[in-house]
């Protein structure tokens, strides 16, 4: 029996958690998963809900490190993990995406010799003033596993030396989340609720956009030429509201956020966004994940910065850079209401079955067999060598 550390601390780790934890569950002859949630993420729109809306059981054990600069937040983590880690002495920490918490936990399970399964691996924006890119790379370096959903992140991981045995091109495992609750996001009313249609839906928390002052004015400025072209959902992540209120800027009430056409509405739940990004005129966004399902539901995304990591949401999806120049925001998504096409070709292997794939290659790692037996046929009989 593998005991199995899933560690997940914020908004976008859960989707890719979630599909994971029911593959391991299912086997569980020869895998014991664990949830540990860091707690970065708390409030809850911004945690409780995706594990209500997922399926997902409460998380096993809560650290509850909360919010803080990065060393604070990423060294919270680290102390409490590890205990996790000396106390059930797993037999791998799978960690996801860019967060801190990825990053803290990395570390801590690579320096007790825990091999660490990085789930999202090689994906690089070459920007190093991003957190997160700090974060991939460092969980990237002490990963044992690194799973990947794009071909360009097995390159850049082959380019920084990393054994190509250790690289499993498994696909997007959020894709396999948006597949599976897609039909019940249908079911949701969210747009009818508001009146809404042909609008355009808005996420915005990148550092680079809203913690200067003069940039989250420019997001202000888009946000307010595109009510001007339609209804604007905007879904306020609690980064971005934080500093709307720091820097006076305010929301509601105010000559550039008063106008009606603009839906400033609290984090939204998992299905009641998906139907929302389904439905959009066009997405404009910073968000990463966001960049993915948009390309992944054929819907035209503009994202506001200067580079991706994500690049395979360009050559093969909706997906435009158009960093922070509010005209140009303006002048494309008013392109888009009035009908542009941004085509779409899904990238390979987001098809809704990457979780059994990781699960294929945790299987190698740890030699665990599942013979066929000849009389039933069925996948049942497991050899541990
Ligand atoms: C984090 C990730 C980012 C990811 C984003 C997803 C890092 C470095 N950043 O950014 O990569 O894209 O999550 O949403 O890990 N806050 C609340 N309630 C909460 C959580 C946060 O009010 O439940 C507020 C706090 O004021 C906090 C601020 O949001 O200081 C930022 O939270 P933090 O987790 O540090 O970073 P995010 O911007 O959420
Ligand atoms: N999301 C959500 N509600 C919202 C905004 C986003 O459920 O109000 C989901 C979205 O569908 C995607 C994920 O959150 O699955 C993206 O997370 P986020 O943008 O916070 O982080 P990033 O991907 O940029 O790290």
């Amino acid at each position: 029996m593998k005991t199995i550390l899933l560690v997940a601390g914020t908004r976008p780790n859960f989707m890719k958690l979630a599909p994971l934890h029911e593959a391991l569950t299912k086997r569980k002859e020869s895998y014991r998963p664990i949830v540990v949630h860091t707690g970065q993420h708390y409030d809850d729109r911004m945690s409780d809900v995706f594990f209500r809306q997922l399926g997902l059981p409460e998380p096993d054990i809560n650290l509850g490190v909360g919010s803080g600069t990065h060393g604070h937040q990423t060294g919270k983590v680290m102390i409490a993990v590890e205990e996790v880690m000396l106390d059930l002495k797993p037999d791998m920490v799978v960690v996801f995406g860019d967060v801190n918490s990825t990053l803290a936990a990395a570390i801590a399970a690579a320096k007790l010799e825990i091999p660490v399964a990085h789930v999202e691996a090689g994906l690089r924006s070459n920007d190093w003033s991003m957190p997160e890119e700090i974060n991939r790379i460092v969980a990237d370096r002490v990963s044992t596993l690194h799973f990947t959903t794009c071909e360009d992140a097995n390159l850049n991981l082959v380019r920084e030396g990393v054994f190509e045995d250790s690289i499993h091109f498994v696909g997007n495992i959020m894709i396999d989340s948006l597949s599976k609750f897609l039909p019940m996001a249908e079911k949701m009313t969210v747009a009818e609720d508001m009146n809404l249609s042909d609008y355009i839906l808005v996420t915005m928390h990148r550092p680079g956009n809203v913690d200067d002052r003069e940039h989250l004015r420019k997001i202000i400025e888009i946000l307010s030429g595109l009510a001007e072209l339609a209804p604007v959902v905007f879904p306020i992540h609690p980064r971005t509201r934080k500093n709307i209120l720091e820097f006076e800027l305010s929301i509601g009430g105010d000559s550039v956020l008063g106008n009606k056409n603009l839906h400033l509405v609290e984090p939204l739940g998992y299905l009641e966004f998906l139907k929302l990004e389904k439905n959009a005129s066009v997405v404009v966004t910073d968000s990463g994940g966001v960049q993915e399902e948009t390309t992944f539901l054929g819907v035209p995304c503009l994202t506001v910065r200067p580079n991706t990591e994500r690049p395979v949401t360009i050559t093969n999806g909706t997906n435009t850079l158009v960093g922070l120049d509010p005209d140009r925001v303006i002048e494309l998504a008013g392109e888009y209401l009035n009908g542009r096409s941004a085509g779409s070709d899904r990238p390979v292997l987001w098809d809704g079955s990457t979780a059994p794939r990781i699960l294929d290659a945790m299987d190698k790692f740890f030699s665990i067999d599942y013979a066929e037996t000849e009389e039933s046929g069925n996948m049942t009989e497991m050899k541990q060598r």
